[in-house]
């Protein structure tokens, strides 16, 4: 259920994440985007793509945290990813291609996936964790990070 609050809050912290990305780009130039995906979305994930930065490795150590932590995906998704009796794996060579795409991960994290146990913000965890835990996730999904 989103209400106009959650909505505004959820747009400062992207706002603040391309904040973060541009500043980090006057430091040094990006690299190539491996991957070209949708406009607003996209600004959020490919902060794992500036490798090397202290705010890249700060947001996949925070996603981790709440990966581990209070956003609860490891109870149902397994501590390395893996997948459990409930819920699909995360991470593996065997994943449609879309399905570990940023803005998907963001996407499910922030609306859940109705009539399953995938709820909107698990844990109750805030705009900027669920950015956080979406960069962990395809970090880790897409082979740039491990569990
Ligand atoms: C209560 C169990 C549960 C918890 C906790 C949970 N998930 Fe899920 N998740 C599921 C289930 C079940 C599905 C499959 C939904 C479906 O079939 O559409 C799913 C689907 C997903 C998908 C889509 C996978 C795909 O291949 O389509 C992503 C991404 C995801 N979850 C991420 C997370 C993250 C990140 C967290 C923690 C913030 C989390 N989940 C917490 C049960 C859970």
């Amino acid at each position: 259920m989103r209400t106009g609050h959650t909505i505004s809050l959820g747009r400062a912290a992207i706002l603040l994440v391309c904040a973060a990305v541009v500043a980090a780009c006057h430091q040094a130039p990006p690299r190539p985007q491996p991957q070209a995906e949708p406009a607003e979305e996209i600004r959020a994930g490919p902060i794992l793509n500036q490798v090397d930065t202290v705010s890249e490795q700060d947001v996949l150590t925070e996603g981790r945290k709440v990966y581990h932590g209070p956003g609860l995906c490891y109870a149902c998704h397994g501590g390395r990813l893996q997948g459990g009796p409930v819920a699909p794996p995360l991470a593996g060579n065997t994943r449609d291609p879309k399905d570990t795409s940023f803005a998907y991960v963001l996407q499910v994290v922030r609306a859940g996936s109705p009539h399953t146990p995938m709820v909107a913000s698990q844990g109750g965890i805030s705009p900027g964790e669920m950015v956080q835990v979406a960069n962990y996730v395809w970090a880790v999904s897409n082979g740039r990070s491990v569990p």
